[in-house]
């Protein structure tokens, strides 16, 4: 069966004050469904990948909030990084892992804060690519139509001729470009010609492990040496030290942009990265006056913000909009929808003042 490697890394900073360090938001339930975004992405892969082949990647400050959440994954299985250093150390550190037990083992990798509105799409995608990598070295990504230029996301040009398609709708990569200015966003858009990265992957261990050794080989060479010790008692010392010689880069940089294997498997099914305050206006229930709210509020004369407050507290606004307002825990974020990206940076001058 093919295995799932989950991101679960992240500190969600965008997402700040709902999402915390000690508490980020992939342990939250964003939707307000009743279950936490962890929870559903490992859902989501029901009757793909069986507990035994699900790997969750994430720093050791969260193992247990891991185990508290998916009981059903063995220990040995929770992969703890002793710092962040992005998603390539993050999918090397599982895809070593895996490749001890099954060389050839096809790998799903998924975010772990990703929204999915049709489930059995989802699923029908899911497989039709992992029929294609389990017989091809190839890495596929799924692409999702554009429908803004978004400067957080990876774009996707492909090779519209016959002769450079793979069976089951997979096109090969032309051009891979992570997060661009915003000149090239909107060029990309226009043209129709780009899809999305969705931040999901999926490839044989062997394959990727060939894509480290070509385009990211110092990470490569700190996993090599110390591979006879994975799944060993010395594998946690060995991870302590190997992070700190990796260095910080995504796998999209590291080699989704530079590999000439890559194929896209263009894709609908109501895909959404929670990444921001403002995905959550998008994604959310909007009242009659375009406000998504979570928690007890009382709006005057108050347009397109997202209120997100703690059941408890009595939430009474008036007069504003297009405004984020968050409160968890002992923190209250106001702040213009527009200028959301600025919300990292409070969250470190929060962090120097202390
Ligand atoms: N374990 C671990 N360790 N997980 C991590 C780390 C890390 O150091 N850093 C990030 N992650 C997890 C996050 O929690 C998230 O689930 C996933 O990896 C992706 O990281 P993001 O930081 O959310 O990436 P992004 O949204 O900026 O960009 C990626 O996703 C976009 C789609 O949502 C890229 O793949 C883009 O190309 C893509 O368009
Ligand atoms: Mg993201």
């Amino acid at each position: 069966a093919p295995y799932l490697v989950v991101m679960a890394g992240g500190i969600g900073s965008r997402f700040w004050p709902f999402s915390r360090t000690h508490h980020p938001k992939q342990f939250h339930d964003v939707l307000g469904v009743g279950k936490s975004m962890l929870r559903i992405t490992v859902d989501r892969f029901q009757g793909i990948c069986p507990p035994e082949n699900v790997f969750v990647v994430t720093n050791r400050d969260y193992v247990e909030l891991v185990q508290q959440h998916l009981p059903e994954i063995a220990p040995d299985q929770i992969l703890a990084e002793p710092i962040g250093r992005n998603t390539a150390p993050c999918i090397a550190y599982a895809s070593y892992r895996i490749a001890q037990r099954d060389p050839q083992g096809v790998i799903v990798v998924t975010p772990a804060d990703h929204a999915v509105q049709k489930e059995d799409e989802f699923r029908g995608v899911i497989r039709t690519a992992i029929d294609a990598a389990r017989t091809q070295d190839v890495l596929i990504t799924l692409g999702i139509q554009p429908s803004r230029p978004d400067t957080g996301y990876g774009y996707i040009q492909f090779h519209d001729d016959e002769a450079q398609q793979l069976g089951g709708g997979l096109k090969k990569v032309k051009t891979f470009t992570e997060k661009p200015n915003s000149q090239l966003a909107h060029m990309f858009v226009e043209s129709g010609d780009f899809l999305w990265n969705s931040g999901l992957f999926i490839w044989r261990a062997d394959s990727i492990l060939r894509a480290f050794h070509h385009y990211l080989s110092d990470i490569a060479e700190v996993f090599d040496e110390g591979r006879m010790l994975l799944g060993t008692p010395a594998e946690k010392g060995f991870i302590q030290q190997a992070y700190s010689r990796c260095r910080n880069i995504s796998i999209d940089y590291g080699v989704m942009e530079k590999a000439d294997n890559v194929y896209v498997l263009p894709a609908d099914f109501g895909w959404s990265d929670l990444g921001t305050w403002d995905s959550l206006h998008r994604m959310g229930h909007h009242d009659a006056d375009g406000n998504v709210v979570d928690g007890d509020a009382l709006l005057y004369d108050t347009r397109e913000c997202v209120i997100k407050t703690p059941s408890e507290r009595l939430v009474v606004v008036q007069g504003l909009e297009g405004y984020i307002v968050a409160e968890y825990d002992n923190v209250l974020l106001i702040c213009k929808r527009t200028e959301e990206q600025r919300v990292k940076d409070f969250v470190a001058d929060v962090k120097s003042k202390k």
